[in-house]
């Protein structure tokens, strides 16, 4: 057998994977489980779009595009993220990649050189610490607390800017937490990359799930701070379509460029028809968008205020994203279930096989004593699920 290459003997399968695959067991077995695990919006994707791929396809189009993307999507990106997130761009400067994930991977690839260190707030999402380490990268983790709101203590920060770090990837609303910053905050992080010579890529993925206040874009914040930040984005969550694998970014010219000769070596272009349905996905999305927003604020609303009802739990309300973080730590070491579970993965599981729950452990997401569950379901289905976990907790 050949040996594995060392560069990914490292490489953790994703646990968010295998949870959704023992929960696609269960349901194989004719079981109604409820899936809270999932990161993908349950809204119909804009019917435009749809309309607009299927003309594609009727049409012939079968060809490569250019492998940084369609030239007509790229300066339709532009213009988005000129007027909207105020970040000074053109099509030059914008890739489309496969997926926003695609995008983060090839930042990474072009930016981190073996052990360098590149700064990762917990909880992150979790693909963030297994692209640095194929890069040959070192993550370097700063916790935030529960108390603090998951938000990053931006003293720590700066102290944490050896001189070992290349870069920090910052996450609002945050993947799993749901914090984001304010314009304030963020301009000390850009002025902190500025000064310390870092990049910053800034993963806003989540934007338009901005409950509280609108979203601010850290590219946005000054000339200096653009020159540092790679700003990526996508698809799959604001226009609901994770599945036809779309995302962008944003950023210097030569890093975009360097982004660009790694995916004319790798992927080539996004699927010419997802591109295409994009084009009209960006124009017609506004009505869609604002519907889904206020839908997805009325069931945060409702998953807080019921998880902290229940005995045992204690849920932030979070800023963004679509997802909540509670904390559980009263059941690890406590029965539930008819079970002992002694961290967040078993007590993952006993939900999963005892309420047909499916959540995703917080040490997924480098943090310990908390679930994430996400709320892509109906409010009437999150009633169902809050009523099954109720069911088997301690009274
Ligand atoms: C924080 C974050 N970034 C990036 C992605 C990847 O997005 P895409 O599906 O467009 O690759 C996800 C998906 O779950 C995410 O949560």
């Amino acid at each position: 057998m050949p040996e594995l290459a060392h560069r990914v003997r490292s490489i953790s399968p994703s646990e968010t994977l295998a949870i959704a695959a023992k929960a696609k067991a269960l349901k194989k077995q004719g079981i109604d489980v409820i899936s809270l695990a999932a990161g993908e919006p349950d809204w119909d994707m804009p019917y435009e779009a749809r309309e607009a791929a299927i003309t594609a396809v009727r049409e012939g189009n079968t060809k490569y595009t250019a492998a940084s993307g369609l030239p007509e999507l790229k300066e339709l990106v532009a213009e988005k993220l000129t007027n909207e997130n105020k970040i000074e761009t053109t099509a030059q400067n914008v890739i489309i990649t496969t997926g926003a994930k695609y995008a983060l991977y090839e930042a990474i690839q072009a930016l981190v050189n073996p052990d360098d260190e590149v700064i990762l707030i917990a909880p992150y999402w979790v693909s963030y610490t297994e692209m640095i380490k194929m890069a040959g990268g070192v993550p370097k983790i700063i916790q935030t607390s529960e108390d603090d709101g998951f938000k990053v203590d931006l003293d720590t920060l700066e102290s944490a800017i050896t001189a070992r770090v290349k870069g920090i990837v910052l996450n609002y609303p945050s993947n799993p937490s749901g914090v984001s910053y304010s314009e304030e905050e963020l301009r000390r992080i850009g002025e902190m990359a500025v000064k310390k010579d870092i990049f910053i890529i800034s993963d806003e993925i989540y934007e338009y799930f901005s409950y509280e206040r609108p979203h601010v874009s850290i590219a946005s914040l000054s000339k200096k701070i653009a020159e540092q930040t790679i700003t990526v984005n996508g698809f799959s969550k604001s226009y609901a379509i994770p599945g036809w694998r779309v995302g962008y970014a944003t950023g210097p010219a030569d890093i975009i460029s360097t982004m660009n000769n790694i995916q004319s070596h790798s992927t080539s272009n996004p699927n010419t028809i997802a591109q295409i349905a994009m084009m009209t996905a960006i124009k017609e999305s506004k009505k869609y968008v604002d519907k889904m927003i206020a839908e997805f604020r009325e069931r945060r609303d409702f998953i807080v205020d019921a998880l902290n009802a229940l005995h045992g739990f204690r849920c932030q309300k979070p800023e963004g994203a679509f997802y909540v973080f509670p904390n559980v730590q009263y059941y690890l070491g406590n029965e539930v279930g008819g079970e002992v579970p002694t961290d967040a993965v078993a007590f993952s599981n006993i939900l999963m096989d005892k309420a047909h729950v499916s959540v995703v452990p917080g040490n997924s997401f480098g943090m310990q004593g908390y679930i994430r569950m996400s709320y892509c379901e109906s409010i009437p289905r999150l009633k169902e699920a809050i009523a099954r976990i109720d069911a088997i907790l301690e009274k």
